[in-house]
């Protein structure tokens, strides 16, 4: 199949024994999306509430079986992506790598696989419309997901969002709605639109099925377990860290999960850290991906659950990151992506001698940025 196809078959017709193996898991677990609708009422973004009263649950709201289950719904472009031993990295780093790739797929992110799951329910009976407030990257890979299945999809993004993003989400033909104000402020319109419009409102990270898509890059993970000790995760909303640290919790608890925000953006890194919500009143960072404001309760709780740390890096490091990425393993990756290269450029004695998988998140980047970061980074010490 081509990348960027239209609809392969299965998406199209995707009847069958494994959207159906996804919801049946969905019911037993009694976690429905009906009724994470209403959950999603109640758990409504209250910054600074504190999570679950500060009584820690025992459990995430994610489930392996559904997570294995949601395999079957995604479309195949975006499973079993590279994982494997990136040797040229090694000197400038001080430890054994192993890239996670998630760049070569028809979106150039991993937000395909939690796409693909939601699309897949609404496409068997649920609602046809659908919105999404969106950086970026769940946008376009909403609309893809959404045009594969007849979906009505819109996006709401804020006029500042890197404009290759903005560009993909029309192509893929989507409806874009732009807000004058920050991710924040698209959430809230995005909110109000299915409110007002009676459509399905997808909330990245809140949505169980953003996680457990997401989720399906841990299980991927596992299977190569056997060789790493620590994973490094960008962390935005938290779909992906929850996702992948719910699995690795499960199946390789000896596996540090690690996660890395920018200094510019840490309000979800805060909020781990003092475990309860922490809002920022702005965000400073080329990381687009991960510049959130306002954690989600739920999803913290789940984070507090599966974390061992969170770190924050500064942009310098975020930018010799890409361009390491960029001289010595051939990628061209947008900011987010770096984010792990750039936690091990920082505390070199930590990750010593040890295996780390970072996962290589994303590589929408508009070209004329891009060009002027890896320009000016100075080339990192070898
Ligand atoms: C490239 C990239 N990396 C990391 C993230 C953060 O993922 P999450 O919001 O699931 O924490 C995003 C979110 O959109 C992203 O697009």
């Amino acid at each position: 199949m081509l990348s960027g196809a239209p609809p392969t078959d299965r998406a199209k017709h995707e009847p069958d024994h494994m959207r159906y193996a996804y919801r049946q898991c969905r019911m037993r677990s009694g976690n429905s999306w009906w009724s994470l609708r209403s959950r999603r009422e109640t758990l409504a973004l209250r910054p600074g509430r504190m999570p679950s009263s500060g009584v820690v649950q025992k459990k995430t709201r994610l489930d392996t079986s559904r997570i294995r289950a949601a395999r079957e719904a995604i479309d195949p472009v975006f499973l079993d992506t590279p994982l494997y031993r990136c040797e040229a990295l090694e000197p400038g780093l001080g430890c054994t790598v192993s890239i996670k790739l998630e760049t070569a797929n028809p979106v150039r992110s991993f937000k395909g696989r939690g796409t693909e799951v939601v699309a897949s329910l609404l496409a068997d009976g649920g609602p046809r419309a659908v919105v999404c407030a969106s950086a970026g990257n769940l946008g376009q890979a909403l609309a893809w997901s959404g045009r594969g299945r007849g979906l009505d999809v819109t996006v709401v993004a804020s006029r500042f969002a890197t404009a290759a993003k903005l560009d993909r989400i029309r192509a893929l033909g989507a409806r874009l709605e732009l807000v004058d104000g920050d991710h924040e402020l698209a959430r809230e319109r995005a909110a109000a639109i299915a409110r007002y419009d009676g459509v399905r409102l997808v909330e990245d990270s809140l949505d169980i099925e953003t996680c457990e898509g997401a989720a399906t890059i841990g299980l991927e993970l596992v299977d190569a377990v056997s060789s790493f000790d620590a994973v490094l995760i960008a962390l935005g909303g938290g779909a992906l860290a929850t996702g992948v640290g719910h699995v690795l919790k499960d199946r390789a608890p000896g596996v540090e999960v690690i996660c890395v925000q920018p200094l510019g953006a840490p309000a979800m890194t805060h909020s781990w850290r003092q475990r309860r919500v922490v809002t920022t009143e702005l965000t400073d960072t080329i990381a687009d991906g991960v510049a959130g404001r306002c954690p989600i309760p739920a999803v913290l709780d789940d984070l507090l659950l599966v974390a061992d740390d969170a770190v924050l890096v500064q942009e310098a490091s975020i930018v010799a990151g890409m361009r390491m990425l960029l001289d010595h393993a051939g990628l061209v990756v947008e900011p987010s992506a770096a984010l792990g290269i750039a936690a091990i450029l920082e505390d070199r004695d930590r990750f010593a001698d040890r295996h780390v998988v970072t996962i290589v998140c994303g590589s929408n980047v508009d070209v004329d940025d891009y060009r002027r970061w890896v320009g000016a980074a100075p080339l990192p010490r070898l």
